[in-house]
């Protein structure tokens, strides 16, 4: 199943792109009011890791009122385990970029960002040189008399924080600040960029709407496993024979993603746990290998799909060590401006480290129950919360683990 990982996409230069893909552009350029309904009966959903229907924030920008549009293409990814949206911008940038001008054409943005992680240079420096393919192709200046005004691409590089990904944190560096995330709402959708309406939206959801507009919603839609729709990318990582990216449908099973498409497990270990979505949520056990790995499934399971990132462990490795390292990037990658999460995230590391290293005592298990309990909700983002569901999860999951750090 390749739509996004199509290898004839891949490497290309404009002129090469366009000689088989770009169709969905085309068909956006065509008819402008198509292009929210198309994506809605589509199914496509925010592919960052919220699931969010993306026709409804497509919609809410559309509707804002207020001129100097902008649309942020988001690159950042920087999800511990998640490797899809880096492979995206360095082998197809013209998949994504023809994806960002369709929303354009959509929102009515003049305004593009894409806004990139800057950890390798050269896929910066390819970005740069598409959109510079871009800005004198005369495909362009046809987006920019169907928005009203000329359509500008930019690269803007992050500060590669984990932080920056988060939508807010974007829109302030776009703005040339430090990536603090502020409180919603307002959704950027309302007051983005310099207070005008904004569309953030991730690069593999942005990706998926050029084939959208070409092949049609139904096909999309048909992509997917029972009520899921299209493909996703999922960062396989762990103790799997075949880690990597794998491109396949909406709703393919764990056990599938694991023992089919990742190879089984290393060295023909047991499974024991996934940390799913990225190791902000909540772990899935062997009793859950048959679970549809889409939004909803996952939701009705407590857990998540977050980024499509699932870190594989297996029997042999040590949960609790996991969860420590985890904490201790979420503690690292706390922006500072919420004292319970600066606080907390650290405290939470700083026990598990001594758990772990066998000097902990039962007073730390409470202490760790009560922050998991404590801390959701109380930052003005999702950091702090990711880390007390990995914290609550484990704890809950791997007790005999904890327990056997004690004595
Ligand atoms: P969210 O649920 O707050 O929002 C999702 C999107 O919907 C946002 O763009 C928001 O602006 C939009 N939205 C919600 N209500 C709206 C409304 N009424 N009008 C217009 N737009 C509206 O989630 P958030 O914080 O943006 O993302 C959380 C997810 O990000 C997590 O599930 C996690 O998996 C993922 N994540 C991804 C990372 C990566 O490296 N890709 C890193 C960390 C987290």
């Amino acid at each position: 199943m390749m739509v996004l990982t199509d290898p004839a996409l891949r490497g290309l230069a404009l002129d090469g792109y366009l000689a088989s893909a770009g169709h969905g552009l085309r068909a956006a350029l065509r008819d402008p009011g198509a292009i929210i309904p198309v994506i809605e009966a589509s199914g496509l959903r925010g592919l960052g890791g919220a699931g969010f229907p993306a026709h409804r924030k497509w919609a809410a920008v559309a509707a804002a009122p207020g001129p100097g549009r902008w649309i942020i293409a988001n690159g950042n990814e920087d999800e511990p385990g998640t490797f899809k949206d880096r492979f995206l911008l360095a082998e197809t940038p013209h998949q994504v970029i023809e994806g960002a001008l369709v929303a354009a054409v959509a929102v009515r943005a003049a305004q593009v960002a894409l806004y990139v992680n800057p950890r390798d240079a050269a896929t910066v420096a390819g970005l740069r040189d598409a959109a510079a393919q871009w800005a004198a192709h005369p495909l362009l200046a046809a987006v920019s008399a169907a928005v009203g005004e000329a359509v500008t691409l930019r690269v803007v590089e992050s500060s590669g924080l984990y932080i920056g990904g988060e939508e807010t944190a974007a829109v302030a560096a776009v703005q040339g600040g430090f990536p603090f995330p502020s409180l919603k709402p307002p959704f950027p959708a309302q007051h983005g960029v310099h207070g005008a309406p904004t569309l953030v939206t991730n690069v593999e959801t942005l990706a998926q709407a050029g084939h959208i507009l070409e092949k049609g919603a139904d096909w999309y839609r048909g992509l997917g496993i029972g009520d899921a729709a299209g493909t996703k990318l999922f960062s396989l990582s762990g103790d799997v024979l075949r880690p990597g990216l794998h491109e396949l449908p909406m709703g393919t099973s764990l056990r599938s993603l694991v023992f089919d498409h990742g190879g089984g497990m290393l060295g023909g270990r047991g499974f024991k746990a996934v940390f799913t979505g990225g190791p902000s949520n909540t772990l899935l056990t062997e009793r859950d290998l048959d679970v549809a790995m889409d939004f909803d499934s996952l939701r009705a399971r407590g857990s998540r799909l977050g980024t499509g990132a699932m870190i594989v462990v297996g029997e042999g490795t040590s949960i609790l060590r996991k969860t420590a390292e985890y904490v201790a990037f979420f503690a690292a990658s706390s922006c500072g401006q919420c004292p319970p999460c600066k606080v907390g995230t650290f405290q939470v590391a700083r026990l598990l480290e001594r758990l772990e290293a066998g000097s902990g005592g039962p007073g730390d298990l409470e202490a760790l129950r009560n922050l998991a309990a404590l801390l959701p909700g109380s930052g003005r983002c999702g950091l702090v919360d990711g880390a007390a569901t990995v914290l609550a999860s484990s704890l809950a999951t791997f007790p005999a683990e904890y327990q056997r750090a004690l004595r």
